[in-house]
């Protein structure tokens, strides 16, 4: 029986060539040309002014949490239906974590919840666009001004994602992206810290550098580089960078490959979605998804869990995703706040499907059939 990976992380195949170059070059460690041409793409492309290349998307969310000298005792608001990263790096400042739902029809979190979530405490809000598909940005962005708070886009879900035709992660202070390897554009681990604020630009560089000032050093600006500021080793290494690189100059062809498979998904599915058995991605009409995960919402958690059985007995490998951090076993005795409801049900039904470049027609076809076949048995 074919068997179908979750992910097959893309090789494009001129990464070999790049990384070959770096050898070449016996510059390995950060701030080298790759780098540097990955990070001109981003400025280019998306018009992102000032940007890091990280190890991970955690490093750069850790980064935004240095950046806003977080004390004990402050707020930020996030969601409970994401990845730990954001989490961790906030309760290590002492932060409170205030956990806001999600929308009822999409796991991105619920706008209109967050401002009865501010108190005078409130330092920022943390936003993640779900699967690359764009939150009301612009509301967002109207209350942490209203409020003077600090706004984070976490947008490890959003390379080549826009929200009327701006790119995502250029509408909050800062925004986060991932180039793990299942994202769509990928290095085995990397990210990236973009910083809209002009105010932060400078100190990220610092703090990316263990907390030296070695970027004015390299600039030629100081005689030597010394201790100015707290920090860590944030930056990407060079042979990531060169392997990156390599996969955004495919970015367009690797693009339109991911979109053509979750069209096709979509418009198969879609028939058994308006028959009520399960529900389909809910997308932003101002917004331009970039394809980043397919997945179908189940009406109920021991139906998205048989389904999973089915698929995995026709050899299709299908996932759900977060598990809410609000009642994780690290979080739930600490958690004081309301029942997340919405939360709850994309943790307990939303299951995602295969989506790769390497996934043929013939096995987007094959999967919808088997998910037909679960459907008239049940
Ligand atoms: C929303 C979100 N934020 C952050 C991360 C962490 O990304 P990384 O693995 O690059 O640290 C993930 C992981 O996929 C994620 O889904």
């Amino acid at each position: 029986m074919e068997q179908i990976e979750f992910n097959i992380p893309y090789a494009v195949g001129t990464e070999t060539g790049h990384i070959q170059q770096v050898i070449a070059n016996r510059h390995f460690a950060s701030s080298g040309s790759f780098t540097a041409a990955c990070t001109n793409f981003f400025k280019e492309k998306y018009g992102f002014k000032h940007a890091v290349l990280t190890n991970s998307c955690t490093d750069a969310l850790e980064m935004c949490t240095v950046l806003m000298d977080l004390k004990p005792g402050d707020e930020v608001i996030l969601p409970s239906y994401t990845f730990v990263s954001v989490a961790n790096a906030l309760l290590l400042h002492g932060a409170r974590l205030v956990f806001a739902d999600c929308k009822s029809g999409h796991p991105g979190i619920d706008e209109d919840s967050i401002e009865q979530l501010i108190t005078s405490n409130t330092k920022a809000i943390i936003a993640v666009h779900y699967g690359g598909v764009a939150l009301d940005i612009e509301k967002l962005c109207a209350i942490s001004k209203k409020h003077n708070l600090i706004l984070i886009e976490d947008a490890a879900h959003c390379f080549d994602a826009f929200y009327k035709g701006k790119p995502l992660g250029s509408f909050g202070d800062f925004a986060t992206f991932s180039f793990q390897e299942t994202k769509n554009v990928h290095c085995g681990e990397g990210g990236l810290l973009v910083i809209n604020n002009e105010q932060y630009a400078h100190r990220a560089g610092i703090i990316a550098e263990k907390g030296t000032n070695r970027q004015d050093f390299n600039l030629g600006l100081v005689s030597r580089y010394e201790w100015v500021d707290v920090g860590a080793s944030y930056k990407i290494n060079e042979l990531s960078a060169a392997f990156l690189f390599g996969q955004l100059r495919a970015a367009e062809a690797i693009q339109a490959k991911r979109l053509h498979i979750w069209n096709r998904y979509y418009n198969t599915l879609k028939p058994m979605a308006d028959a009520g058995k399960f529900e389909l991605p809910m997308l932003n009409g101002e917004g331009q998804h970039n394809a980043h995960i397919f997945y179908l919402t189940t009406n109920s958690a021991e139906e998205r869990n048989a389904l999973v059985t089915h698929l995995k007995a026709k050899g299709i490998s299908a996932y759900f995703h977060y598990l809410s951090l609000h009642s994780s076993p690290y979080f739930a005795q600490t958690y004081s706040g309301p029942e997340l409801p919405n939360t709850k049900r994309f943790s307990e039904c939303l299951l995602r499907l295969p989506l790769h470049f390497q996934l043929t027609d013939a096995q987007v076809d094959y999967i919808c059939s088997a998910i037909q076949s679960f459907y008239t048995t049940i």
